[in-house]
């Protein structure tokens, strides 16, 4: 069977102080031209260093990633990423900033005319026209991040790689946010990849949703394909049973097959089942930081650029 984009039996050993560290083991996928995959599971699961693997940011110990008939082993264009935290250079205009982006790929194909056109439709794709001449500290979060879209829409990737690229958002943020992505995944049909935290996020999105094992050795513990008409509206949904449906199987993967093993450990305090979807999404971003801070502390590896 070929798919556009297979991982397979994509292990990886990353080197501490204390020996090698398995972090995932055996990660089977098959992705299909078009679709939107969600990547779910508890915070060190293993689910950047997935995305990572695809970006060709690292390199599997065992296994591999083929795209498009082609194997992965380094970094390049056909593979966009967005981060949390936009990676937009701060002396840069939201223009310039997809500019760059797009020299990059096209500059021996595109005029300079047919480069600027270029720039501003996927800015007007994410409906940052009429800000495409501010800088990032002029801009809000969700307006950076839509300037982040925009740049990784321009270079035509393959796949789009998101790294919960709504997480640092508010709620309202957030969900205009998704909406846009769905307006223009019904117009392009991208191959994305989103990495979440958020269970309405990936159902409401995805086709289908990766749900990850704990690690250390985390690999895929089960898939669930969300057959949920497009265009999909998010007040309609709540209404929906088969949407509550999909949305219970994630919140039982998660909470009951494969628990929080951070939450287990302070267990007792009567913790709320589905904490995370209740929490404040700021909050929950913070949270979020902070773990990811004390997760990585004293790795680095190329999350920002
Ligand atoms: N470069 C690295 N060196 C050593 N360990 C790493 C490195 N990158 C990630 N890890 C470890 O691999 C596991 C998975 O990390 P990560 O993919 O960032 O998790 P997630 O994105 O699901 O929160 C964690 O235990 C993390 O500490
Ligand atoms: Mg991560």
């Amino acid at each position: 069977m070929d798919s556009y984009l297979e991982l397979s039996h994509v292990t990886i050993d990353f080197p501490t102080p204390n020996g090698p560290f398995r972090a995932l083991d055996k990660v089977k996928l098959s992705i299909e031209k078009g679709e939107f995959i969600s990547l779910i599971g508890h915070s060190g699961c293993g689910k950047s260093t997935v995305l990572n693997i695809i970006a060709g940011l690292h390199q599997a110990t065992e296994g591999g990633v083929i795209l498009n008939g082609k194997e992965v082993s380094e970094p390049g264009p056909d593979r966009a990423v967005v981060f949390q935290n936009h990676s937009l250079l701060p002396w840069m205009t939201a223009y310039e900033n997809v500019e760059l982006a797009v020299k990059q790929v096209f500059k021996n194909q595109k005029s300079k005319e047919e480069m600027k056109e270029w720039i501003e439709h996927n800015l007007e794709l994410v409906h940052m026209s009429h800000a495409m001449d501010k800088r990032p500290d002029e801009l809000s979060g969700g307006m950076k991040q839509r300037v982040g879209i925009a740049r990784a829409l321009s270079m035509e990737p393959k796949v789009m790689l998101m790294d919960e690229p709504f997480g640092a958002l508010d709620a309202l943020t957030r969900a205009h946010m998704q909406d846009s992505l769905m307006e223009i995944q019904a117009e392009l049909n991208n191959t994305v990849i989103m990495i979440t935290h958020d269970v309405d996020e990936a159902v409401l999105l995805s086709d289908r949703i990766v749900m990850m094992t704990n690690g250390p050795a985390a690999t895929v513990g089960e898939i669930l394909k969300v057959d949920l008409e497009r265009p999909r509206d998010r007040l309609a949904l709540a209404e929906v049973p088969e949407y509550n449906h999909y949305r219970a199987e994630v919140v039982r993967f998660l909470h009951e097959r494969y628990k929080n093993p951070e939450a287990e450990e302070e267990a007792d305090s009567g913790s709320d089942v589905d904490a995370e979807t209740a929490m404040a999404s700021e909050e929950k971003a913070e949270v979020q930081d902070k773990q990811k801070k004390e997760d990585d502390a004293p790795v680095l590896y190329a999350v920002n650029d």
